[in-house]
């Protein structure tokens, strides 16, 4: 599989057809190709297959009503909506598409459809003579209309005994279109250098100084990065993260280390630098050879400054795009177009570090980015998957900015 759904959130949607049985095998594919999955059934839906299934299958319990104070104590259908990345409504009848086309909100499925901005798709299955029929082309027509993505049926051999279109894909090609959905293709061909995580400033052999950075938000750019058809150097420093997919990671403790990793990973060629790294300010002047021992009641342990990474790739002669962050409790836009001028950045993502339900540890962010020319924009908190890849269409867009500028 070339595409993949790591981390990408897939609320798949059932509705009532004997294509149903496939979707047991959908989740399957989908959580092997990374994704989460929380499964959604119609009330026709659950006469072809048990929501126990799916619910061994996805790891999740699975929604079945709107209207059910417990269901909607647990994920309710405002919580689901937002939650993901992806509603694909598989198989979906031609009574679901109907509904959906004209905004009839009247189960689970068609209300938290109507209450997602995630990308959406169908998978149609049914009789051939169904499929064929005039409102069912309108329906999908008018599903087109409204950037809803329509994975045409299979020709074939159906259950009732027809022959034609109108058998759902299968489980395997369908999880292969929707990996295909994330890619954008915003950065293609271009090459990406990203610094994540914190670094470690050794004091002796067994002692550092380091940071609670979890290098979340870089690997999340890494993953968007690469959706959107770039190369990725993701440059980490200690962190407990999987290495992202076709992603190339170096891994670097110190913040020379790391200075020395990105200048020799943009001397090899680099388009966008991206700084998410939360790179010590200072190192200790001396690493003792030996452990430091416990006398006395006090020590003091000089630091010096260590060198400003994003700033040092900012000023090559032949600079990439320069995109950096900055974590502020106050006068966040001040602070924030401050550091874009002295640092000579091209963009600034910056995180009101007062803010306990963002930033370092979190799975969540919120931002407001700043670029040269008054350029500003906020991106309202959600996962750091979304708005990585809010960032790197921003990054694209501005790239393309100044390339036609140049031109
Ligand atoms: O000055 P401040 O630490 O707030 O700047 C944050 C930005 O600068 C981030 O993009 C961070 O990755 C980058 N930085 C760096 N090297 C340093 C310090 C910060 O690249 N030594």
């Amino acid at each position: 599989m070339l595409a993949t759904l790591t981390h990408k959130r897939v609320v798949l949607g059932v509705s009532g057809g004997i294509a149903a049985y496939k979707s047991a095998d959908l989740v399957r594919r989908l959580r092997d190709a990374g994704a989460e999955v929380q499964v959604v059934m119609t009330a026709a839906a659950q006469q072809f297959i048990t929501p126990l299934t799916m619910q061994a299958l996805s790891g999740n319990p699975v929604h079945t009503e709107l209207l059910n104070a417990d269901a909607e104590a647990g994920m309710g259908h405002i919580e689901l909506a937002r939650w993901a990345d992806l509603v694909l409504i598989a198989p979906a009848s031609a009574d679901v598409m109907a509904r959906l086309a004209q905004g009839v909100a009247n189960d689970l499925l068609t209300t938290l459809w109507l209450a997602t901005r995630a990308k959406r798709a169908v998978a149609p299955a049914m009789n051939q003579q169904m499929w064929a029929a005039q409102v069912t082309q309108d329906n999908v027509a008018k599903l087109q209309t409204h950037q809803v993505t329509v994975f045409q049926p299979a020709s074939g051999s159906q259950a009732c005994g027809d022959v034609g279109a109108g058998r759902m894909l299968e489980a395997v090609e369908l999880a292969q279109h929707c990996a295909n959905l994330f890619q954008t293709g915003a950065l293609t061909g271009k090459r990406v250098v990203i610094t994540a995580g914190p670094t470690r400033e050794a004091l002796d052999p067994v002692r550092y100084i380091s940071n609670h950075s979890s290098g979340k938000m870089g690997f999340s750019l890494a993953e968007a990065c690469i959706e959107a058809g770039a190369h990725v150097t993701l440059i980490s420093g200690p962190v407990h993260l999987a290495t992202p997919d076709r992603v190339a990671q170096v891994k670097v403790i110190s913040a020379l280390d790391m200075l020395a990793a990105s200048q020799k990973a943009v001397a090899e060629g680099c388009d966008l630098f991206i700084a998410t790294a939360a790179v010590a300010d200072y190192r200790p002047a001396n690493i003792a050879e030996q452990k430091i021992k416990k006398v006395g009641d006090a020590i003091s342990i000089e630091l010096v400054k260590n060198p400003d990474i994003v700033a040092t790739i900012a000023q090559l002669p032949n600079r990439p795009f320069v995109l950096g962050f900055a974590a502020e409790t106050e006068r966040v836009e001040d602070y924030a177009r401050g550091k874009l001028s002295a640092k000579k950045l091209d963009m600034i993502a910056c995180n009101d570090v007062s803010r306990a339900d963002i930033g370092f540890q979190s799975d969540d962010n919120a931002m407001t980015v700043f670029w040269r020319n008054n350029g500003r924009v906020q991106l309202d908190k959600s996962p750091k998957a979304h708005i990585a890849r809010a960032l790197v269409a921003l990054c694209a867009q501005q790239m393309n900015n100044l390339d036609e500028q140049s031109r």
